[in-house]
């Protein structure tokens, strides 16, 4: 098949590279030049894909956006009249928010949503490392994206395991709690993810899997405050050597997805009228911190 990418940040070059070696065409988007370098930690050679080229992106099988969130509507906005109407556009990035985004931009598409639990991380803007063996759902959002679910097989074969989903939105929920309980405090605390299994971080993981599992539960996905805390202890633990996504964020002084993980949380929360202080308590200070950087 042939792919596009949009993005080259961690995920999208680990699945690049995997769908390369599965034997699939490459094409980037980014907003740099006509080629894109990605090299595998563990590969000598590094690998080069042709990029930005507006006929490739026409005769795509099949888009991957691995853009963050609040990159989706602008990377739309620049991309959709060179998108195939017929190709299937898939949405692989952390937090919530962005499908009625992609439903309206690019309304006669099948468009599909995935989340993964892969570790991944950028070692040079061109290195990048597979630090956590996760998994990846995929499932879609509208009549035509309901008809992919081949693409799951797809990637279950260059990067496995991967599911398909008939309701997408549950495993973003389940994915969006991971993300809750591992993301601000391991930028905070500029820690890896392995280090939130000290017994020091018990108290304030215990009351963000309470609040995350009271938001979930009324938004009709019940699920114990146990089973959050045990979802996500699970990844930090398979992610160990891992520094999120959000870690990286507030080390390099960039733009966050806060506002999709956490702030989505608290946006339901409001609307459900459940206090959730500890997460409205990390929203602020990831949001704080940005602040700063805008000053420096
Ligand atoms: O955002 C991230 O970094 C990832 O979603 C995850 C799974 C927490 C691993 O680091």
């Amino acid at each position: 098949m042939r792919f596009t990418i949009v993005g080259a940040g961690a995920v999208g070059s680990l699945w690049a590279i995997k769908l390369h070696e599965a034997g699939h065409h490459v094409h980037f988007w980014t907003r740099e030049s006509d080629t894109q370098i990605v090299r595998h930690a563990e590969r000598s050679a590094p690998l080069v894909f042709s990029a930005n080229n507006v006929d490739d992106m026409a005769e795509s099988d099949c888009i991957i956006v691995c853009v963050k969130a609040f990159q989706v509507k602008d990377t739309l906005s620049a991309i959709k009249t060179s998108v195939h109407p017929d190709t299937p556009v898939v949405f692989m990035h952390n937090g919530m928010g962005s499908a009625d985004i992609a439903l309206s931009a690019l309304p006669n598409n099948p468009i599909l949503l995935a989340t993964t639990s892969h570790g991944s991380l950028k070692v040079t803007p061109e290195t990048i490392r597979h630090t956590g063996v996760g998994e990846t759902r995929l499932g879609g959002i509208n009549p035509t994206g309901y008809q992919c679910d081949f693409l799951a097989d797809v990637f279950h074969h260059a990067l496995a395991p991967c599911y398909w989903e008939h309701n997408i939105q549950h495993a973003l929920w389940k994915k969006l709690a991971i993300n809750c309980l591992i993301n601000p405090i391991t930028a905070l605390e500029q820690i890896q993810n392995g280090a939130l299994l000290e017994a020091k971080f018990e108290p304030v993981l215990d009351k963000l899997s309470e609040e995350v599992s009271n938001v979930m539960c009324e938004e009709g996905l019940p699920i114990s405050r146990q089973a959050v805390l045990n979802n996500a202890l699970a990844v930090a633990s398979a992610t160990a050597e891992n520094y999120s996504s959000m870690n990286r964020d507030v080390f390099y002084h960039r733009h966050s997805e806060i506002d999709a993980i956490t702030g989505y949380l608290l946006h339901r929360a409001t609307l459900h009228g459940i206090a959730v202080p500890e997460n409205e308590r990390l929203y602020h200070a990831i949001k704080k911190l940005e602040q700063s950087y805008d000053h420096t």
